[in-house]
């Protein structure tokens, strides 16, 4: 397995709750390692189009006013095979099929508010990263 790099945004139900620090140990204890990280305000526009892939779906307009709600905290998550164990330590969307120990299991609110969001494959992490992060930003 080789060294990846993998885009996570921890939500506002997350951030509201103060849970930052308690999601960033999750991750270092599985062996990611956060190499940029930025606290932001998403606008809607940003949520629009971060979320574009879904703008069909009837949760859409709930997802983009959910996640400009409050702050989120966006990250690089490095490490091998970061994207599939980033997913491995997140657990299923919905918290209510979420394996014990993972994040959304331990931490979210409902399948909207599930305190976490992981890329899903390498190019929608590359093309997430590049969407909050420059190649300057980033430090491994
Ligand atoms: P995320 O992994 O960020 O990707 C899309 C988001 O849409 C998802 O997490 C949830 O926050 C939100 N969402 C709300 N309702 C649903 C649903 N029914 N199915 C999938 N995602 C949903």
């Amino acid at each position: 397995m080789s060294v990846e790099r993998t885009l996570s945004i921890i939500k506002p139900d997350a951030t509201r709750r103060n849970l930052t620090g308690a999601i960033v140990d999750r991750f270092e204890k599985a062996g990611l390692r956060v190499v940029a990280q930025r606290r932001m305000q998403l606008s809607t526009a940003q949520a629009e189009a971060f979320y574009g892939v879904h703008r069909e779906r009837p949760f859409f307009k709930s997802l983009v006013e959910f996640m400009t709600s409050g702050p989120v905290v966006v990250q690089v998550l490095e490490g091998e095979g970061a994207i599939a164990k980033n997913r491995e330590v997140m657990g299923a969307t919905n918290p209510a099929n979420a394996a014990a120990g993972t994040i959304r299991k331990d931490f979210a609110e409902s399948i909207e508010a599930n305190s976490v969001h992981g890329s899903d494959a390498p190019e929608t992490a590359a093309n997430e990263i590049k969407f909050f992060f420059s190649d300057l930003d980033i430090v491994g």
